[in-house]
């Protein structure tokens, strides 16, 4: 890269060039976020990239994001400025062990978080996000056999909130299984008005207690809506403040700080380090050579992009 380059205005330039967007999730950095086409979650990025004309397009994010880009716009260059940007969730459920249990359940259909490798979605019936699961699975019948992975989490509330019996897979986030109840009430003895909002990613007792429960755009789009309350206490990957602050200047959101479990093992951050590998300079460099592209078995494809088609159509 050039030494002195305006990293931003080069990116711009080179969208134009190449005829390219640039899509970004709320989790990544705030820097991102400001020179992308579209910001949104996972399920907005998703009906993007199947409505975009342009011929190109970089989603930072992390690697099942841009699979689900591809799969949706097979005839396209989709660029993922670091291949390495995995999610431990999509990681989670190994799509031989998700075929092995298939086969010890017959007559179960299998929904899947869209966290989840274009392996496992070629294995799946329906794909759902944190912002339609409700609605998607409304459309199976109350007393359907359903095998739900990876993330328990969301499995677990939505068996709780349908009285569903959905088989859970044994799943999580490492960044969302951090945020704990201590956390919140402490935040909330300072805050006493704060109204607590969690990505339904979160264990149990931290979706009991909070006001809002959802997607990363459920939360979003509330605090829009309620310029009214003046405080949150945001149970997600701090990435999402930036949108937040920018688009709800007169409120103040107060990130959960996680848990270290005991001896402080694991992450002590409430920050996605997948989502932090996408920078500008490697979105540059993507621009600029059309590489690392994201590319997908036609077979595994072929399947994988059905249960997304049957969600969009569904949601
Ligand atoms: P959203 O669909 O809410 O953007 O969530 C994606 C994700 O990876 C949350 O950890
Ligand atoms: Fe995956 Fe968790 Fe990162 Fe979301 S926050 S991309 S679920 S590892």
């Amino acid at each position: 890269i050039p030494e002195g380059l305006d990293l931003k205005k080069a990116i711009r330039q080179l969208c134009k060039e190449k005829d390219a967007i640039i899509l970004a999730h709320y989790y990544t950095v705030g820097d991102i976020q400001d020179i992308a086409d579209f910001v949104g979650d996972s399920l907005a990025l998703a009906r993007k990239a199947a409505d975009t004309d342009a011929k190109m397009m970089v989603m930072c994010g992390v690697h099942f994001m841009a699979e689900t880009c591809k799969l949706l716009s097979p005839d396209k260059t989709v660029l993922c400025p670091d291949l390495t940007a995995g999610c431990s969730l999509a990681d989670s459920c190994d799509a031989a062990d998700l075929k092995k249990y298939k086969e010890e359940h017959p007559g179960y259909q299998v929904v899947s978080y869209v966290n989840t490798t274009a392996a496992v979605k070629a294995l799946t019936d329906c794909v759902v996000t944190s912002g339609n699961a409700e609605k998607v699975m409304a459309s199976f019948p109350k007393d359907a056999k359903i095998i739900f992975g990876p993330d328990y989490n969301l499995g677990n509330y939505i068996n709780s909130v349908t009285g569903r019996h959905m088989l859970l897979w044994n799943g999580g986030c490492h960044v969302h299984e951090k945020f704990s109840v201590d956390g919140i009430v402490k935040l909330k003895q300072e805050h006493p008005h704060a109204v607590v909002m969690a990505h339904l990613e979160c264990k149990a007792p931290v979706l009991a207690i909070a006001d809002v429960k959802g997607s990363t755009a459920t939360m979003l789009k509330y605090a829009q809506a309620h310029p009214e309350i003046k405080e949150f206490i945001v149970a997600t990957e701090a990435g999402i403040l930036h949108e937040m602050q920018r688009t709800c200047p007169d409120q103040t959101f107060i990130p959960v700080p996680p848990e270290v479990s005991e001896g402080g093992v694991g992450c002590s951050c409430n920050e996605c380090e997948y989502m932090k590998k996408n920078t500008l300079a490697k979105i540059y460099n993507a621009l600029k050579y059309g590489w690392p592209s994201v590319e997908i078995d036609p077979a595994i494809a072929r399947e994988a992009v059905k249960p997304i088609q049957r969600m969009l159509s569904l949601s």
